[in-house]
């Protein structure tokens, strides 16, 4: 069993896909064990994305994620980082594939709908930021 960090973005949010995007994790089998509808403050996004400092779209990407609600939820499945990464698709969304998330509801490679964790040391980093032990069901 594994656990990750989602975000359904700010452009998803206002598209009102919050459901559509839970409902296909829920069917996939993966269990919730944690959810939050937030604004995201600009520290917090500059650290959940810490590893892209300094590259072009930083500012950009910033400003994007603390534009508007989002839900954060925590995930728990098998290969949860790697099945919910191929759910969602390329980060490009008009290159990613018919069935992901971003392959069906998106164009843009930044307005793409939702982040997911990619490796297990930023799954626990990004939890960490957004939930306290006690707001998960399980740790
Ligand atoms: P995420 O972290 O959000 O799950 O997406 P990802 O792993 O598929 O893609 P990543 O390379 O980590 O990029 C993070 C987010 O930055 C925005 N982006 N904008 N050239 C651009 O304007 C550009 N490139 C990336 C996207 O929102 C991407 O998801
Ligand atoms: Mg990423």
């Amino acid at each position: 069993m594994q656990k990750t960090l989602v975000i359904i973005k700010p452009d998803s949010v206002k598209r009102r896909f919050i459901g559509k995007i839970i409902t296909r994790f829920e069917d996939k089998g993966f269990e919730i064990l944690g959810l939050k509808l937030l604004v995201i403050s600009e520290n917090v996004a500059r650290e959940n994305y810490s590893e892209h400092k300094g590259k072009e779209f930083f500012g950009k990407l910033i400003e994007f994620m603390t534009s508007g609600p989002v839900v954060v939820l925590v995930i728990e499945g098998t290969n949860a980082i790697e099945v919910t990464r191929t759910m969602m698709g390329e980060t490009d969304c008009h290159k990613a594939a018919p069935g992901t998330i971003r392959g069906d509801f998106g164009l843009s490679n930044r307005y793409n709908l939702i982040h997911g964790s990619d490796s297990p040391e930023s799954a626990e980093r990004e939890i960490s930021l957004f939930f306290s032990t006690e707001e998960l069901l399980k740790t």
